[in-house]
């Protein structure tokens, strides 16, 4: 078998071997990087260069019309119809602009009490004489009631929110007929909601429904693309927040020492945050396609390419001893929120989310524990990098 054919029989970032575990399934491949992903028919590139350059390149896009067809290319133009993430610019710029003065660290900082009181709410639901599971008691919970927030959501449909943001993550996953058909259902029945939103008389004060409600009044959007920016930023910024936080108590749990030196508050919550978007990131790949004139042997303009974040931030250019979680570096450099102008926009909200959910799990529970009896286990949501059950036991009830 030749190079190219060895190559184009290569690793699927939707397979669910991959979302548990990156690092490992690639590790096993027989070829080095770049590696052809027959499934979704696009190239994935791991090493720190090549992944910067993708994502920073204007050699590179992302409006699906300059992709060339394939299964991805018709599900993901089914799936964000004038979502500003799938947009190049001038078209992105302007609508980052309209929704950036909701994110600024300023105003994310003001939101601390919002979240504070969200944690202390779920952590009172908490067992404290048996195991529960982290993720779905507190993780998921916390990032959908935020993210409602922000948006503007009512508070008594998180519910709906959790169920249908879920149901749109594995949109572009292997294809089950029955997860497809449930994630279109959840499309529908979020843009319906949506939809009542943006047409309220009064929508709630500095939040994206109102900012793109007034977009919509001078016309500087587009009635669908407010619809589909909406649904874009709460999937963009749940499933990816709470499986930074699970990612993080996970990693702290399992590593004694350092667990110890964060309690004794020798380390900070954003120290364990930064490291494990480092180290464990919770978004494994992003989409880029190749222009005309993108760099790389082996892909034609037209194709998808996904820049891996997961082994670009283990780069030795970076960071040393990459493959080693430590909670006392001084400084972390990663890619896990992108790089240049497509940088995370929800990243200080991302950040002090995790910190805050974190300091208070462990003012709570400063004894929390994995439990010993059940084991807890990595999601298969393609892309992203969390877990699924995280089961703890809270002992130490503060
Ligand atoms: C730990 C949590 C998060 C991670 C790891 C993450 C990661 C990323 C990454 C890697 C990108 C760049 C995508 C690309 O280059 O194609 C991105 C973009 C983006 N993120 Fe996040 N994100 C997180 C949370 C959030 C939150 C909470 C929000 C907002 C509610 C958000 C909103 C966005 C938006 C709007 C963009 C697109 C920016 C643009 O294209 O101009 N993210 N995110």
């Amino acid at each position: 078998m030749s190079e190219l054919e060895q190559r184009r029989n290569g690793p699927a970032w939707a397979d669910p071997e991959f979302s548990r575990c990156p690092i490992d399934y690639l590790a096993r491949q027989a070829v080095p990087a770049p590696y052809y992903d027959p499934v979704n028919q696009g190239w994935i590139v791991t090493d720190y260069e090549t992944v910067k350059h993708a994502l920073t390149s204007s050699s590179y896009v992302k409006d699906v019309s300059n992709a060339a067809p394939c299964p991805y290319t018709t599900r993901q133009k089914e799936a964000t119809g004038q979502s500003f993430i799938f947009m190049d610019d001038p078209d992105r710029g302007r609508i980052r602009r309209i929704l950036a003065p909701l994110f600024t660290p300023r105003r994310v900082q003001q939101l601390a009490p919002i979240i504070e009181g969200i944690c202390s709410a779920l952590l009172d639901h908490a067992p404290t004489d048996r195991a529960f599971n982290l993720a779905d008691a507190y993780c998921r919970p916390l990032s959908v009631l935020t993210i409602a927030t922000i948006l503007g959501f009512d508070e008594d449909r998180q519910a709906d929110l959790l169920a249908w943001s879920e149901d749109l993550e594995r949109e572009f996953g292997p294809q089950h007929p029955e997860a497809q058909n449930r994630s279109r259902a959840s499309h529908l029945a979020l843009v319906n909601y949506l939809d009542a939103l943006l047409g309220q008389q009064r929508p709630p004060e500095g939040t994206a429904v109102a900012f793109l409600a007034e977009a919509l009044l001078n016309r500087s959007v587009t009635y669908e693309e407010a619809l589909s920016t909406l649904v874009a930023l709460l999937v963009a910024g749940n499933v990816s927040t709470s499986d930074l936080l699970s990612n993080a108590v996970y990693n702290l749990l399992s590593h004694p020492k350092q667990l110890h030196a964060y309690l004794k508050g020798q380390v900070s919550a954003a120290q364990v945050i930064e490291e494990t978007l480092r180290y464990d990131p919770p978004l494994t790949v992003v989409d880029r396609i190749a222009g005309l004139d993108a760099p790389l042997p082996f892909v034609t303009p037209g194709e998808w390419v996904w820049p891996c974040l997961s082994t670009a931030n283990r780069s030795p250019q970076l960071n040393d001893n990459p493959d080693r979680f430590n909670v006392t570096r001084d400084r972390v450099r990663h890619l896990s929120f992108g790089a240049g102008s497509r940088l995370c926009l929800g990243a200080p909200l991302a950040r002090l989310e995790a910190q805050i959910g974190l300091d208070m799990l462990f003012r709570r529970f400063p004894a929390l524990v994995l439990s010993p009896s059940d084991e807890s286990v990595r999601h298969d949501k393609p892309s992203f990098h969390g877990f699924a059950k995280l089961w703890v036991i809270g002992q130490g009830a503060g």
